[in-house]
């Protein structure tokens, strides 16, 4: 069965494409009380880009703080504040920051025209009603949120998306200079996160000609943004995000991800920072993807932690375990049908022992 999939509608590209956002919001603007919600990662708190916001008078500036991934919790909270400010529903929510912001601002669209708690969307096609119409504009490049179907949430019993083809946005604005000023470190855990995504496409027993023709292209980005020299290599890792995205939306991310998840949801280890370490240890699984993250590392001077499940329980352990083996598609796409009998618990168990 092939799946039929829809892609964001609408999407700006270009340097300060941001300026033109006014415009393309006042085409919603419509009726009398018409408002729009600014979900912005609280990391801009103050600074230039937030003072350039195109507010008007009734919009409501939501800052969001992402030191902990999000949560099915706050978005519920988000929510309640946003009815609060005002009992009419916003005309648009836009969300500004890295995955974290985009996901929060994917979710609270939702859960503003859905009952209940985000907690009981977490899954496949749960969603009932369409969103609020919603936007992006990433201010950091590589997990390809602004085009997946997908918001990813820890909630009460696990970690996983409101996955739906209602979660994706209606219009993504991809503006590259949005990314400077972006702390190295940073940069480059959610630049892997893409670079990871594309390996795992790639290499994966799913891969298709759809699937290839995105990954191709943006494992070549990718080269060219962490190994090579470009005066507009954040021109092209916007563009890799988004083809990564593109790629894994009809093939499936692997054994990486499937062990970060476990890192995530037991030690809270943020999405990127948490695929890097994982990968560094996987060079049986993707050696030359392994041989290639470890060059790119080298030349940007990156330090992983380590001995990060040294004091860890067993119990905790098991349920990291538990965790990365639940994600059966990421398995079978990297392994194949087998792969039970190839990445068994106590191989999995001695993978997290050695980080
Ligand atoms: N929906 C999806 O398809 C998808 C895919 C992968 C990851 N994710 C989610 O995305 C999140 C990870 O996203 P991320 O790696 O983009 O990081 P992030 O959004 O969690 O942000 C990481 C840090 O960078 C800061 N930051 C963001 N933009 C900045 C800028 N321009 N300048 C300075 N600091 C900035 C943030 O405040 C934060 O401290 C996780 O929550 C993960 O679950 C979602
Ligand atoms: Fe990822």
């Amino acid at each position: 069965m092939y799946r039929n999939f829809s892609i964001v509608p609408k999407i700006m590209f270009g340097r300060g494409a941001f300026n033109q956002i006014a415009d393309i919001l006042n085409e919603r603007r419509i009726g009398e009380g018409a408002y729009m919600v600014f979900v912005i990662d609280d990391v801009f708190t103050d600074a230039p880009l937030e003072a350039r916001l195109p507010l008007e008078n009734g919009d409501m500036l939501l800052r969001v703080n992402v030191e902990d991934e999000p949560k099915t919790k706050y978005i519920d909270e988000l929510v309640e504040k946003i009815r609060a400010f005002n009992p009419k529903k916003p005309v648009g929510v836009i969300g500004i920051g890295g995955g974290s912001a985009m996901d929060i601002a994917k979710a609270v669209s939702l859960m503003l025209n859905n009952p209940g708690s985000s907690a009981d969307y977490q899954g496949w096609d749960l969603i009932k009603n369409p969103a609020v119409y919603h936007m992006a504009i990433p201010t950091l490049a590589g997990t390809g949120a602004e085009i997946s179907r997908t918001a990813i949430l820890t909630g009460p019993e696990k970690k996983l998306g409101i996955n739906s083809d209602y979660t994706l946005f209606d219009q993504i604005v991809l503006d590259p200079e949005l990314l400077v000023g972006v702390p190295k470190d940073q940069w480059f855990y959610t630049g892997m996160d893409c670079y990871i995504h594309d390996v795992e496409s790639l290499q994966g027993t799913f891969i298709n000609e759809f699937s290839r023709a995105y990954g191709e292209k943006s494992l070549e980005l990718c080269r060219e943004v962490f190994l090579g020299e470009h005066e507009d290599k954040d021109d092209k890792l916007m563009m890799a995000s988004y083809f990564g995205g593109m790629s894994i939306a009809y093939s499936q991310v692997g054994a990486c991800h499937a062990l970060s998840y476990g890192l995530s949801y037991v030690l809270g280890i943020h999405h990127g920072i948490g695929c890097c370490i994982t990968f560094d240890y996987l060079e049986d699984i993707y050696p030359e993807g392994v041989a290639e993250f470890r060059r790119m590392m080298e030349k940007h001077d990156i330090t992983l932690p380590r001995n990060l499940t040294k004091n860890m329980s067993e119990g905790d352990l098991e349920k990291m375990v538990t965790t990365a083996l639940g994600l059966v598609p990421l398995w079978e796409n990297c392994l194949g049908p087998d792969w039970r009998n190839i990445m068994t618990r106590e191989r999995t168990l001695e993978l997290y022992k050695r980080m």
